[in-house]
């Protein structure tokens, strides 16, 4: 179908920005969208290969729903990396339409989103809105969920599920769900009341395969049976160097995927190490910058900086959770400029993302959660070779897995290459994602009654897959009377309603029992570290750093010093496996950032990395914060919680606290005052010749003005 038989049909602006960027047919699914009823408003469900194009689907849908309706529209994805990508995308498609992104601060109802036309968000994020009760999400047109098959993802599936459930009930939007990876996509579709688009089309081939003996085993269309290929282009004789040696003979870049951070790392080492010339030819002046970038991210570069400062000079970067925010945009860049030729990644790039790799390598088929193994799911490996073979960079791709022997490729095979999709089953049904759902049901109004409560959940897609609903009412009576007796809900009649502390902990976001927690425990703190600990002692602070030797010996001591802090009700069951050695290790992390132990150290010590000591400082943040606005209903004192707070922001010591109340005092420029005896702000304004010989004039008068 050709663009321009769209006209008339659906806003010019859309055939024209389509236009611009060469888009002058539509894809198969995109033609079968259309005739199904894209346009006519009704729901509908995309199941189609990665890079078919889904994304224009949606846009389309939400363009027509905004310049058409005058209705907003809200795109919606569980990776913060992807909304991100696909709103920088569609801001530059559509500068004149009043697009807003939305993926932080979970306590806000972001009231200024409701002047914006086209909203971009996290699933969390929507979720929180609706919880704060924004009243927009009520009136919006056009609902996008992409990658709608993490419905089954055991962590980010059963918040999606409620929240999809909830938006189909109190509003009309046209419902767009999109995944290259669902079995059954006929049932989901039946679920949402939907259309149906599916098809096989991939604009560009993707070759996949099993690599064995310098041979790489493609799949044959016709006949589903191996055929082997010409030996690889090189030399080495690891298979995983050979490969990126034949890409680099065919000037191609390559994305490969490990199973844990430490894998990754070290691919890139071998990589750079034994390639580097060849991956940088023409681009060091490049390369050079960007790894000094990289390498000045923070104020004391760690181990990690320096290693991945290092590899970037060879041409090549690895890639995961652990890396900051700005060292991964930059690499991603470099990579779309095909300046860096090779990353190695975990599964962090896997999803949505379109990046220039002809060569995907999925080097290890393991993945690793709470600590235990399993083997990758068919949809996880389609997921992540899709990143291969992208229609904005190649005209081919290949998608590739390593075998030791002809026995094993045979297996690898059958088990992926020419595997179907798996069906995808609804992960609803945990405790903890239960009981904070159903007291934010309760606190928004949205169902007051048990009656309601069941009807509502044999609404969602657990609902109508098991129609059985016996084990979910017992757990939702279960949840109901634990809220009850934590004095988060109460009983009217026959209706249940919030009590001030349970809205606010349903605003907040945290799990009830981390409130309850908190609750219980803050009257019996007495210093910093035990702050920290009641913090810690949660499900949202985990996973917890690795237990240092420190902290097992320092936790006996602390069991018998603190007991009050330790009675608790608890079971178990609510928290897998209930870790307090983890928690106070983690609790001990963050005190020693505190106290001013630099990056490096930190890292070191509890055997972690830049990210997740940020995140963790981030989450903690949240929680401080959480515990500050439960104080404040229960009429509990807060002033050590507010002073713990700013020292765990800025990484400082409590004598720090006065200076760092000015813009442009941080951790380590307070430090340097502190150490050169000014030490309080009223001290900057008698020493102003020395702060400026101290920090340069630059800094110094931006630090007065605020005198
Ligand atoms: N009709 C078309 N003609 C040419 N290029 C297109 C067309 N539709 C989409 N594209 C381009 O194809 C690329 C892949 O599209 P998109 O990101 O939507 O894939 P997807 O189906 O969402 O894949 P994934 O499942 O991996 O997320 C994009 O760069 C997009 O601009
Ligand atoms: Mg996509």
């Amino acid at each position: 179908m050709e663009a321009m038989e769209l006209k008339g049909r659906i806003p010019f602006e859309i055939i024209e920005s389509m236009q611009k960027r060469g888009i002058m047919k539509l894809t198969p699914p995109q033609a079968i969208a259309v005739k199904e009823g894209l346009l006519d408003g009704n729901n509908i469900v995309v199941a189609a290969p990665t890079a078919s194009g889904k994304t224009l689907i949606a846009e389309i849908a939400c363009i027509s729903s905004i310049l058409a309706k005058r209705q907003k529209a809200v795109y919606v994805a569980p990776m913060r990396a992807l909304v991100t990508e696909k709103f920088n995308e569609f801001r530059e498609a559509y500068p004149y339409i009043k697009t807003a992104m939305s993926i932080g601060d979970l306590d806000s109802n972001d009231q200024w989103l409701a002047d914006y036309e086209m909203v971009f968000v996290s699933t969390e994020k929507f979720d929180s809105l609706m919880r704060h009760g924004a009243e927009w999400t009520g009136s919006v047109g056009c609902l996008i969920f992409d990658e709608v098959h993490m419905l089954g993802d055991m962590s980010r599936g059963p918040t999606l599920e409620i929240l999809m459930t909830k938006l189909r009930s109190s509003s009309k939007a046209q419902i767009i769900a999109l995944s290259a990876t669902i079995g059954n996509a006929k049932e989901i579709s039946k679920w949402l009341g939907a259309k149906l688009v599916e098809s096989d089309y991939r604009p560009v081939k993707l070759s996949k395969g099993v690599i064995c003996n310098n041979r790489v085993y493609y799949s044959d269309e016709a006949t589903d049976e191996p055929v082997e290929s010409a030996i690889l282009n090189g030399s080495s004789r690891l298979p995983e160097i050979r490969l990126v040696e034949d890409t680099v003979s065919q000037k191609k870049q390559a994305l490969i995927f490990y199973s844990t951070r430490r894998n990754a790392e070290a691919g890139a080492k071998r990589i750079a190490d034994t390639l580097g010339e060849h991956l940088t030819k023409g681009n060091d002046a490049a390369l050079g910058e960007l790894s000094k970038k990289i390498l000045g991210a923070l104020d004391h570069p760690t181990e990690q900086c320096i290693k991945l400062s290092r590899l970037i000079k060879s041409g090549t970067a690895f890639h995961h959770a652990g890396l900051l925010n700005s060292q991964r945009n930059a690499i991603e860049e470099a990579f779309k400029g095909n300046t860096i030729k090779i990353i190695c990644s975990t599964t962090t790039l896997g999803y949505g993302v379109n990046m220039p790799a002809h060569t995907v390598l999925v080097k290890d088929i393991h993945r690793f959660e709470n600590s235990s193994s399993s083997m990758m799911g068919v949809n996880e490996v389609t997921q992540l070779f899709g990143r291969a073979g992208r229609p904005k960079y190649d005209t081919e791709g290949r998608a590739l897995l390593i075998a030791a022997n002809m026995e094993r490729m045979k297996e690898l095979y059958r088990d992926y290459i020419i595997a179907k999709p798996e069906a995808i089953d609804s992960a609803l049904g945990i405790v903890p994602v239960l009981r904070s759902h159903v007291l934010s049901l309760i606190a928004t109004n949205f169902i007051n009654t048990k009656d309601s409560m069941n009807s509502f959940f044999a609404k969602t897609f657990y609902g109508f897959q098991y129609g059985n609903m016996g084990h979910m009412k017992r757990v939702i009576d279960e949840v109901l009377h634990d809220l009850t007796r934590w004095e988060m809900i109460r009983e009217d009649g026959p209706s249940y309603l919030a009590t001030k502390l349970g809205s606010r902990v349903s605003e907040l976001y945290i799990d009830p029992l981390s409130a309850k927690w908190m609750i219980d425990s803050l009257g019996s703190v007495t210093d910093g570290l035990d702050i920290l600990f009641v913090i810690s002692n949660t499900l949202e602070m985990r996973p917890y750093v690795r237990t240092t030797v420190d902290a097992e010996d320092r936790y006996a001591a602390y069991l018998h010093t603190h007991k009050k802090l330790m009675l608790r009700e608890f079971d178990p069951m609510d928290y897998g496996n209930y870790d307090p050695e983890g928690a106070f290790s983690t609790a001990l992390l963050l005190n020693d950032w505190a106290d001013e132990m630099r990056e490096p150290e930190l890292v070191d010590k509890y055997s972690s990395t830049p990210g997740a000591l940020y995140t963790k400082v981030t989450n903690a943040d949240w929680l401080i914060y959480s515990a500050i606005e439960i104080s404040k209903i229960l009429r509990m004192p807060s002033r050590r919680l507010i002073e713990m707070r700013v020292r765990l922001r800025y990484g400082i010591k409590e004598e720090l606290l006065d200076l760092v109340r000015l813009q442009q005092i941080g951790r380590v420029r307070a430090r340097t005052l502190y150490m050169n005896g000014i030490k309080t702000v009223s001290d900057i304004r008698e020493n102003k010749p020395k702060v400026t010989s101290l920090f340069g004039k630059e800094i110094a008068e931006k630090v007065f003005s605020q005198l």
